[in-house]
């Protein structure tokens, strides 16, 4: 007899980490026959940690510091991808495909993909504690909607977001990676690959004519949201007391894919294009610590903004948080004017920035009389020191103000 899960395991049971369906029964079983047990005073947390064997491999001691927290109390309620003792292999939890991959998108956009969340094998070599913690035990809220050893319904996993972002936990989930996709080796190949349409099994991504350079761009990035022909010009109707205050308008955002479609298009198994669609870190890195963002939390919710996309793209806006890609003199830019795509490390929001030195040929005149924005909100913080820029900013305008702003006034000299 071997042990499996912590518990003795009968000889007719399949091999300890491939859980069958009546394995999970069993475990099922045993975690309900567990509660009574806990429930009738037989038993207590303490003889399960007891019966709790540590795996060989090392778990770090002192517990590692999370998010700059040395102390804090411990929340099972979410997975934290940085914790260390979680830095494994991405296959050790995300098995590629899940099983429910055919199920999930309707059967002519369907394609291999992760679509489940990982099963509990993932975890109970080193949580066997907190799966039998209390009769609502925090870590099972993590994937089923009601913490309970009957498991039931699970939130819907955060793949296809489509579906994610609609629940209450999509709502406010906050990715714990960012996706490095190198913009260098693809604006080439995305324009040459426009010509070979039919070159793709699964074509979700599908260009309808030849796309070269800039309007390369747009097979991943749209104007989110656009004004259009619409009277209306703003995201949501502005509160009557804003007056001439900042309100979000239509258009401002571009998207970025938001799921695996258009990437699966030429990274699959039928393509054999690498990376192959299970090597989840050649593009999803753990996110880094970036600049200061021109952001306010608290603008979202006094705006009546709770469109995810939205809030993601604004959220991540270190430049200028004002600025909108949909106004004629920006949209009738080439992207690269503003943005480098070559220099950019979309995993690093260090690169992501756009310099001023961009808007200088619009916003920068020889005076404030000539109707410069820069020049005019310079010239009014030099005469006020409490002056603050609001034109291109939210949060930055009230800091000092940078070198590269002087120096953009002074090079119309
Ligand atoms: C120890 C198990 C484990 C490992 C290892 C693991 N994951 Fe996960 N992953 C999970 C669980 C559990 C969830 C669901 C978390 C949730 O919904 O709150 C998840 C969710 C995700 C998500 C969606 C949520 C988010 O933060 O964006 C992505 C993307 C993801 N994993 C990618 C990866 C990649 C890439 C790796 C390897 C670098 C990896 N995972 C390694 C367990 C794991
Ligand atoms: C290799 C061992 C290992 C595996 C596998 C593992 N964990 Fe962990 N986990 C740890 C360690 C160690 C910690 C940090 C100490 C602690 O909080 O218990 C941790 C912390 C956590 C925390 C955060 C607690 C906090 O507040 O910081 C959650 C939630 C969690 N794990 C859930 C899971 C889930 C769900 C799985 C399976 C998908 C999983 N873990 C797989 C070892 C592991
Ligand atoms: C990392 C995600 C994750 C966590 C955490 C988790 N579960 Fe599950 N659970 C699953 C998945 C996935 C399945 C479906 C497994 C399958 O289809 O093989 C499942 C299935 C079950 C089932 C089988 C019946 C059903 O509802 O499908 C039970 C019972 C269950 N879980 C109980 C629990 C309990 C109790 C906890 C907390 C102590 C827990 N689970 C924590 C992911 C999780
Ligand atoms: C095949 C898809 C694809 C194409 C084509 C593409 N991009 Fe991207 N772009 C991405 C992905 C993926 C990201 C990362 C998004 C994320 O982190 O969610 C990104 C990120 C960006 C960002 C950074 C956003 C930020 O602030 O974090 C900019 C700017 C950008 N792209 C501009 C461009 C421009 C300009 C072009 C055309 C020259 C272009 N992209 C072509 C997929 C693409
Ligand atoms: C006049 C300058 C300018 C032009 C032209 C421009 N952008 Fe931007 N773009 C910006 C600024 C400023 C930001 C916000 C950057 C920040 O604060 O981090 C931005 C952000 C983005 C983002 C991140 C999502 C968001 O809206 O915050 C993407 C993607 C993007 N631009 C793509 C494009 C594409 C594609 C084009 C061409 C069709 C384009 N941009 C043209 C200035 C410009
Ligand atoms: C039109 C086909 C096509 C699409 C769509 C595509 N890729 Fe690629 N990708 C390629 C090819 C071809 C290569 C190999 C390039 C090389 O080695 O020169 C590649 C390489 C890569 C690499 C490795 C590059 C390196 O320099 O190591 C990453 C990471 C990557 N792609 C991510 C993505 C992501 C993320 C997406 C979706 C946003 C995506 N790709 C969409 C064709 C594509
Ligand atoms: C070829 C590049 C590529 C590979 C390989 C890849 N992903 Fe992704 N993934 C992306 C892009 C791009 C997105 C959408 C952009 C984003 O997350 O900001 C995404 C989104 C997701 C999401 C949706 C939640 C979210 O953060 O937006 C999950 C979950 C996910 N990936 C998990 C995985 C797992 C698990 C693997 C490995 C089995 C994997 N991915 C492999 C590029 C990739
Ligand atoms: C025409 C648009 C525009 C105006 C007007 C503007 N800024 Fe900026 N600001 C930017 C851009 C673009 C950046 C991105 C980085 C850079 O080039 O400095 C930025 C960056 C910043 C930063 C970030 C830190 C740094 O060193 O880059 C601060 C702080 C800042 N601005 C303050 C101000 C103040 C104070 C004013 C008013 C005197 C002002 N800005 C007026 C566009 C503007
Ligand atoms: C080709 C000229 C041009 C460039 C380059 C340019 N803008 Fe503009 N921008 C305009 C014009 C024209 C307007 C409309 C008049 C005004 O509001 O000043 C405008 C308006 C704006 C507005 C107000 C939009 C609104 O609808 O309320 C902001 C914010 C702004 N620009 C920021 C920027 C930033 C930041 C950059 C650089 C990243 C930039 N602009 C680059 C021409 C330009």
């Amino acid at each position: 007899m071997k042990k499996c899960f912590g518990f003795v395991r009968s000889p007719t049971m399949s091999r300890c980490g491939q859980t069958k369906f009546s394995e999970l029964r069993t475990v099922t079983v045993m975690l309900v026959l567990f509660f009574a047990a806990l429930f009738f005073g037989l038993s207590h947390t303490k003889s399960v940690s007891g019966a709790y064997q540590r795996p060989s491999m090392a778990i770090p001691t002192p517990l590692p510091a999370r998010h700059g927290l040395t102390a804090r109390t411990k929340r099972y309620s979410q997975f934290p991808h940085d914790e260390k003792a979680h830095r494994l292999n991405c296959s050790t939890c995300h098995k590629f495909p899940s099983a429910n991959w055919q199920k999930v998108r309707a059967a002519g956009n369907a394609f291999p993909d992760i679509t489940e969340y990982p099963k509990h094998e993932s975890c109970l070599d080193c949580h066997m504690q907190q799966f039998f913690k209390g009769a609502k035990p925090a870590i099972c809220s993590i994937c089923h909607v009601i913490p309970s050893p009957r498991g039931g319904p699970r939130h819907p996993f955060p793949n296809p977001r489509a579906i994610f972002d609609a629940t209450a936990k999509g709502k406010t989930a906050i990715s714990d990676f960012a996706v490095g996709f190198p913009h260098d080796t693809h604006i080439d190949i995305v324009s040459r690959e426009g010509r070979r349409r039919d070159t793709f099994a699964n074509a979700a991504w599908r260009p309808r004519r030849l796309v070269t350079g800039d309007e390369s761009c747009s097979v991943c990035h749209q104007t989110y949201k656009p004004q259009d022909k619409s009277d209306e010009e703003y995201a949501t109707r502005p509160s009557p007391d804003n007056g001439d205050g900042f309100w979000v308008k239509k258009g401002t955002f571009k998207t970025a894919p938001v799921g695996h479609a258009t990437c699966f298009t030429c990274h699959s198994a039928d393509t054999g294009i690498l990376p192959a669609p299970d090597n989840c870190a050649a593009c999803h890195k753990l996110k880094m610590n970036g600049p200061p963002t021109d952001f306010d939390p608290k603008l979202p919710a006094m705006m009546g903004i709770d469109d995810k996309i939205m809030i993601t793209s604004w959220r991540r806006r270190n430049s200028s948080a004002t600025f909108r890609h949909e106004w004629f003199s920006h949209a009738e830019l080439a992207c690269s004017a503003c943005h480098n795509v070559a220099a950019m490390n979309t995993a690093d929001p260090n690169t992501t920035g756009v310099r001023i030195s961009s808007c200088a040929a619009c916003h920068v005149t020889a005076t404030s009389e000539d109707g410069g924005a820069l020049n005019f909100e310079v010239d009014s913080r030099k005469a006020n020191s409490g002056f603050q820029c609001v034109k291109c900013h939210i949060t930055f305008g009230r800091s000092p103000i940078p070198e590269s702003h002087t120096k953009a006034v002074a090079g119309t000299k």
